[in-house]
């Protein structure tokens, strides 16, 4: 990806805060989905624009079957969130292969199921990359031994991305799609078998686009009409295929498909009549979604992204945030790690310390996030604000090691708040850190690395908290938070590592 702007003083400047209870002005829902949709195409190691570009050739297919303009919007939004779902089965995937998710996932995606030798070999080219001949047949023998484990995965993805769409308020035919995504015509596909008709249209449609654009990214025009003929009357529904056959000659469309300005043309695919404006409360909803399928990445970080956006919020409650700012820190908050779907669960969930190649994927994240965010008109107030979680005031942050000057108080906030959920949460390997352990390390990086005024702040309302029920604090809620920490000995994995302040803070207690 190319990452050709950073959030420096001489980048994109902070938006001007809006006065708190002005009317935010006209949001189109479709600009927004559609530049989050980039943080899906990372997730599945697809190249950046797929479900855009997915999104054109299923829209074409829509119109061409004289769809109306409610059903053609409720497919529009099935396309670009076809892949809501694909987080929840990364961690899964890369313990399973013993490879990067984002790897094995594209190399699975071109692979005809209906091909046993061709599947074989796939799953042997996707097992232990990077292994001992030894380690790849052991990871490639344990894959074989689960006979439902592609069911699994592909159900685990299906109903995460349905949910999603479901309580992002889309109509039930959108959410039908997503969860039968990967369903085949001739009933070999997940996670139903379902079978030609039974198929719903709208999957029939999606699962056709996501081939499509797969194989035109691959290989131009000619690649995907190939593998749609191919695989017409097995995977696809045939008379769909001799719709999109038809296109063979109209190649200035097929050139528009992967045109560099096919995100701004997607935003025109939208019904006009049924558009969909979206105010801040959609934003937020919007907001908690995206904050699940961050969270959904890895089994490790349960409920990290709105913790983070509850603890930030009562840091500005604390200090006096207004309004807006108060909002903006709950989106950055709930946001922040947006990147981080782009580095592989490998290292996410390795257990132990990283080799340099992989700090240096997992220190890359935050620079994803701002690639995503500040290309979100709506989030742009606050895309800085996330994207600059883990710097310090005295520049050893990362990864552009900002300086005190360089970060407002927003952003200190969020710092504070991200390194105290990482320190207190419990993970399946570990007991968090009691709260007044994780706050003692917090006030021992007070002016130097942390806004020492943040820090008392978020004291401060954790002590309030703990007033509130009695005085408990370990192995109590505390903050509303939904676990606390125990103080039992804990150790480390790769994630945690780019949280904590000290290296030996990380030994048992
Ligand atoms: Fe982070
Ligand atoms: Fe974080």
């Amino acid at each position: 990806m190319a990452i050709d702007q950073l959030p420096g003083e001489d980048s994109r400047p902070l938006a001007p805060p809006a006065p708190a209870g002005e009317t935010a002005p006209r949001i189109a829902l479709s600009e927004v989905v559609s530049s989050l949709s980039r943080a899906l195409d990372l997730t599945e190691g697809q190249p950046l624009g797929h479900s855009v570009r997915a999104c054109v050739i299923g829209m074409r297919l829509g119109a061409e079957l004289g769809m109306d303009d409610e059903r053609l919007a409720a497919l529009y939004y099935a396309l670009l969130l076809k892949d809501a779902g694909c987080s929840s089965n990364a961690s899964r995937m890369a313990a399973l292969f013993g490879s990067d998710d984002q790897a094995i996932k594209p190399q699975m995606k071109v692979v005809d199921w209906d091909q046993k030798m061709q599947l074989a070999l796939a799953t042997w080219q996707s097992s232990g990359q990077s292994a001992s001949i030894f380690t790849r047949m052991q990871y490639f023998l344990g894959i074989a031994r689960q006979e439902q484990v592609t069911q699994e995965l592909i159900a685990a993805r299906c109903d995460r991305g349905a949910d999603i769409a479901r309580r992002l308020g889309f109509p039930n035919e959108t959410v039908g799609a997503i969860h039968s995504l990967d369903e085949h015509w001739n009933g070999n596909g997940y996670p139903g078998g379902k079978r030609g008709d039974d198929i719903p249209l709208f999957s029939r449609i999606l699962n056709i686009a996501q081939t499509a654009e797969v194989f035109l990214a691959k290989g131009g025009p000619d690649e995907a009409l190939k593998v749609l003929r191919e695989r017409r009357g097995r995977w696809f529904d045939p008379a769909l295929v001799d719709l999109v056959l038809g296109w063979r000659r109209d190649r200035s469309w097929w050139s528009g498909v992967v045109a560099p300005d096919v995100e701004a043309h997607v935003l025109t695919l939208e019904p006009s009549v049924s558009a969909r404006d979206v105010d801040d409360a959609g934003l937020d909803r919007v907001a908690e979604a995206f904050a699940e399928i961050i969270d959904a990445k890895s089994p490790f970080t349960y409920a990290h992204s709105s913790n983070v956006a509850m603890y930030a919020c009562a840091i500005g409650e604390q200090v006096g945030f207004d309004a807006a700012s108060m909002r903006r820190t709950r989106r950055a908050g709930l946001l922040h790690d947006i990147g981080k779907v782009g580095v592989s669960n490998r290292i996410l969930d390795k257990n132990g310390p990283l080799d340099d190649a992989e700090r240096a994927a997992v220190q890359a994240h935050p620079i994803y996030t701002w690639e995503i965010l500040g290309r979100v008109p709506a989030f742009a107030s606050f895309a800085r604000q996330a994207a600059t979680h883990h710097e310090k005031l005295d520049g050893s942050g990362y990864p552009w090691k900002l300086r005190g000057d360089e970060l407002d108080a927003p952003a200190r906030a969020l710092v504070v708040a991200d390194i105290y959920e990482a320190l207190t949460a419990n993970r399946p390997y570990r007991a968090g850190m009691p709260v007044d352990k994780a706050l003692a390390i917090l006030d021992q990086e007070r002016g130097a690395k942390l806004d020492g005024s943040m820090v008392d702040a978020l004291a401060a309302s954790v002590q309030r908290e703990v007033e509130g029920r009695g005085g408990v604090v370990e192995g109590e809620k505390a903050a509303g938070r939904v676990d606390r920490g125990t103080g039992a000995p804990w150790s480390i994995r790769g994630d945690d590592l780019q949280h904590v302040p000290h290296p030996h803070t990380l030994t048992p207690s």
